[in-house]
């Protein structure tokens, strides 16, 4: 018990090195321009949306034009736009940014309690968890502790994963689905890490280590790849069926599936120091980026294995997940491959910051053009998103944090 509090604690010191528990200074042009271009974006966005006496999140835009705003009460990417004021905090040190990190952070204390979907440890983790950690709050590690106990609910003991969707109603009930758990999931498991980190309770750590050793073993392909959903039996633990929601087809790379992985193993390895997790990193970035068919920018498909390619929608948001993820990969290998790691995640950065930024002033203030949330539903195609906004501020982030 104690030694994993120490292992927990030692490895998340080592994190704050690299997201920033001290704000990151500009020291050369790339950085500084970006960082003005963002704070000058959410500046602009920040002063419409302090215009209503409510609290509104933005999320994309819609096909009207019209701006859409997460809804607090259960969406998952709620805790993006929160998350990126603390990133904006730790860019440029201006306490404006982190009055209205914690105001915007706060307006999501509810779902700390939220146990409808495993989605709590996106929207707590990137607003709470990065509040602890760039903005020194400590009256926040209770709401992180209790978003750790309301994501362990979810988890089902005998198939040793934390269960996903529910499948009683909406879509997710015409799948067949008994326990299904999707790749994504890998990301809210630094939440519990961290609330045993806070708490000392290792009950956390150890739900996430059993999950991530069950994706491990269930979720990936001979190649490296993984699937997006693996169902569960939850009374006898077998696998029922692998599938995809959100990419073109069972058997194809949903790019922002192989994203989360990058990043949701690599995390994992940060507070376990398991070679296997380093190895599933490894081995999935490998697959990625030896893809024939990946353009040259670097900014992936939406799903690597859809028809139509090259003229089908981008993810910007998988290449900054992917970005964010290598600068930290590339921490914990050797100096040659770690070189090869960060070269990969510097052509991302710069593809984006040169192609798929928005125009100054336009856009509602988003930072990133052309992300895609959900293809085969239609919905979020080719459009900037909170996400895609966070992962490449925090890329940033990392990247000036490694040079320094
Ligand atoms: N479900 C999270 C995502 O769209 O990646």
């Amino acid at each position: 018990m104690k030694n994993t509090i120490w292992t927990g604690l030692g490895l998340g010191l080592s994190l704050w090195v690299i997201v920033g528990c001290k704000p990151v200074r500009p020291t050369h042009d790339f950085l500084a321009d970006n960082i003005r271009f963002a704070a000058n974006q959410y500046k602009a966005q920040m002063e419409e949306l302090e215009k209503s006496d409510k609290i509104c999140i933005p999320r994309t835009v819609k096909p009207d034009g019209n701006m859409q705003y997460a809804s607090i009460g259960w969406d998952w990417t709620a805790g993006f736009y929160p998350g990126s004021l603390w990133y904006l905090y730790n860019l440029t040190e201006e306490e404006y940014w982190k009055s209205l990190a914690e105001k915007y952070t706060e307006a999501l204390e509810k779902m700390q309690y939220n146990t409808s979907h495993h989605d709590v440890g996106f929207i707590i983790g990137c607003s709470y968890m990065n509040g602890i950690r760039m903005g020194g709050e400590e009256k926040y590690k209770p709401v992180v502790v209790q978003a750790a106990k309301s994501l362990s609910t979810r988890f089902r003991p005998v198939a040793g994963v934390i269960q996903s969707w529910n499948t009683q109603k909406g879509w997710q009930s015409e799948r067949g689905w008994k326990c299904p758990v999707i790749i994504d999931n890998m990301m809210n498991l630094e939440l519990l890490f961290e609330a045993t980190r806070l708490s000392g309770d290792s009950t956390f750590y150890n739900i996430a280590v059993s999950h991530a050793d069950k994706t491990l073993k269930n979720h990936f392909r001979k190649d490296g790849s993984s699937y997006h959903v693996v169902d569960y039996d939850p009374e006898t633990g077998e696998v029922r069926s692998r599938s995809t929601a959100q990419g073109y087809a069972d058997e194809s790379a949903w790019a922002r599936g192989q994203a989360w992985v990058i990043y949701g193993y690599t995390m994992c390895y940060r507070f376990t120091k398991n070679p296997a997790y380093l190895q599933q990193a490894r081995h999935i970035a490998d697959f990625f980026f030896g893809l024939p068919n990946l353009p040259e920018d670097l900014v992936p498909y939406w799903d690597m294995k859809a028809p139509g390619i090259p003229d089908i929608p981008r993810d910007a948001s998988a290449a900054a997940i992917m970005a964010s993820a290598l600068y930290e990969l590339r921490t914990y290998v050797s100096a040659e491959d770690g070189n090869r790691y960060q070269s990969i995640a510097d052509k991302i950065v710069d593809s984006l910051n040169r192609h798929y930024q928005a125009e100054p002033g336009t856009t509602y203030g988003f930072l990133l053009l052309h992300s895609t949330g959900h293809h085969p539903g239609g919905d979020e195609i080719d459009v900037p998103i909170n996400y895609a906004d966070y992962y490449y501020l925090e890329a940033l982030a990392r990247k000036e944090a490694l040079k320094q």
